[in-house]
């Protein structure tokens, strides 16, 4: 495959976009996905949202739409219900296929995070990889019944290398995978409680363990290393920043924090900003850039935040160029500023950045 250029579209937050926003132009892949809590697709009953989704086809006809599966918010136990008996998995695959050719869509994300750091079975990953086995399976005796195009199977897994040795048996899964998004972001958060860039390209100088191993360049280097083709690989970049609210007047790298940073105007979450929503705060804040990762943060009263821009999309996707990586994967193109208006960087600045120094 290769030179890949997933987009992801959260419908999280859809609600500020709308799909007709969407440039079908920018990007190889686009994934639908949602928060539903169930492994039972009967009840993923979003007809409408998913024709006027992979509608988006019709005006670029090279378009292909992935339906994204999981996430946060499946719980544990149903990963296991899914994967675990062959039983269960032929009942899950075979609505799968179902599914993705009666609503149009050209594949599936699998977003297996699981287990949890407490919860770590060893089995759970060899079921990872034999759900990924048979889905595969399934796809190309599915082409081979209809004279159409294979299905795809992609996944979206974690950055943090120490997860994913729990989650994923990385070599033997690899190769029923057509693309895999590492998620390099979310890197850093409350939990460190002190400032930090949650999605940098490099290890910061003053970084000690585990902290070193949590960047862009160490995470594709060593799914690459256990033995996953390079052009496979997509990193993930956000388009979005992480904010906190600090304890002291200090605003340096390695602050303490008093917690999350304050919701956005529009997203109203605590401690995560849009990038339409960093634009207008960087007006009479304070802009700094870490050399050693890459990345900006900026402050404005007890507000930090870390997030990414035109320049650091253009810095990452030069260095998934140079060392030949398949592409990038953006998450999500809803909080990119979709129609200009906060940014004044025409619309969808990140993404048409990521897609002009890839060249998909
Ligand atoms: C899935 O959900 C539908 C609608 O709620 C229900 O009729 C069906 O029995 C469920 N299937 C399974 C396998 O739980
Ligand atoms: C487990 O999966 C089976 C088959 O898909 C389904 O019938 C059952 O309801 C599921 N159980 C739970 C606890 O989700
Ligand atoms: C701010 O915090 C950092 C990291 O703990 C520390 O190295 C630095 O000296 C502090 N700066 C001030 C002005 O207190
Ligand atoms: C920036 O500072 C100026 C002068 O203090 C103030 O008038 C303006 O409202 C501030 N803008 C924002 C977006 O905070």
């Amino acid at each position: 495959m290769g030179k890949g250029l997933l987009l992801t579209v959260s419908l999280v937050f859809l609600q500020y976009a709308s799909l007709e926003n969407i440039d079908p132009y920018l990007c190889t892949h686009l994934v639908y996905t949602n928060s539903r809590d169930s492994e039972n697709l009967t009840e993923w009953n979003d007809d409408d949202m998913y024709r006027r989704f992979n509608d988006l086809k019709r005006k670029n006809k090279k378009l292909k739409t992935l339906l994204g599966f999981g996430g946060w918010n499946n719980r544990g136990s149903r990963y296991v219900n899914i994967s675990s008996t062959l039983k269960n998995r032929k009942a899950f695959i075979k609505s799968v296929v179902h599914f993705l050719k009666r609503h149009k869509f050209d594949g599936l994300d699998l977003d297996w995070r699981f287990p949890r750091r407490e919860n770590s079975h060893a089995k759970y990953k060899q079921y990872f990889t034999l759900l990924s086995k048979e889905l595969m399976r399934a796809f190309t005796t599915e082409a081979l019944c209809s004279g159409k195009d294979r299905l795809l199977l992609t996944a979206a897994v974690t950055a943090n290398i120490f997860l994913a040795n729990l989650r994923y048996e990385i070599s033997e899964v690899s190769q029923y995978l057509d693309f895999i998004s590492v998620m390099s972001f979310n890197l850093r958060g409350v939990w460190d409680g002190f400032t930090g860039h949650h999605s940098p390209l490099f290890v910061g100088s003053k970084e000690h363990l585990p902290l070193m191993r949590f960047n862009i360049n160490f995470a594709l280097k060593y799914w690459r290393d256990q033995g996953t083709p390079k052009v496979k690989l997509l990193a993930g970049i956000p388009t979005f920043g992480i904010s906190f609210t600090l304890k002291t007047s200090n605003t340096s790298l390695f602050a303490p924090i008093a917690g999350k940073g304050d919701p956005g105007p529009n997203t109203q979450k605590s401690g995560i900003l849009a990038y339409y929503e960093v634009c207008p705060f960087l007006k009479n804040a304070t802009l700094e850039y870490i050399e050693d990762q890459k990345v900006r943060y900026a402050f404005k009263g007890n507000q930090w935040v870390a997030f990414d821009d035109r320049e650091s999309f253009k810095t990452k996707a030069q260095w998934v160029k140079r060392n030949r990586f398949g592409g990038a994967m953006l998450w999500a193109l809803d909080l990119d500023d979709y129609n200009g208006t906060y940014c004044n960087e025409g619309s969808f600045p990140l993404a048409n950045t990521l897609k002009t120094t890839l060249g998909v």
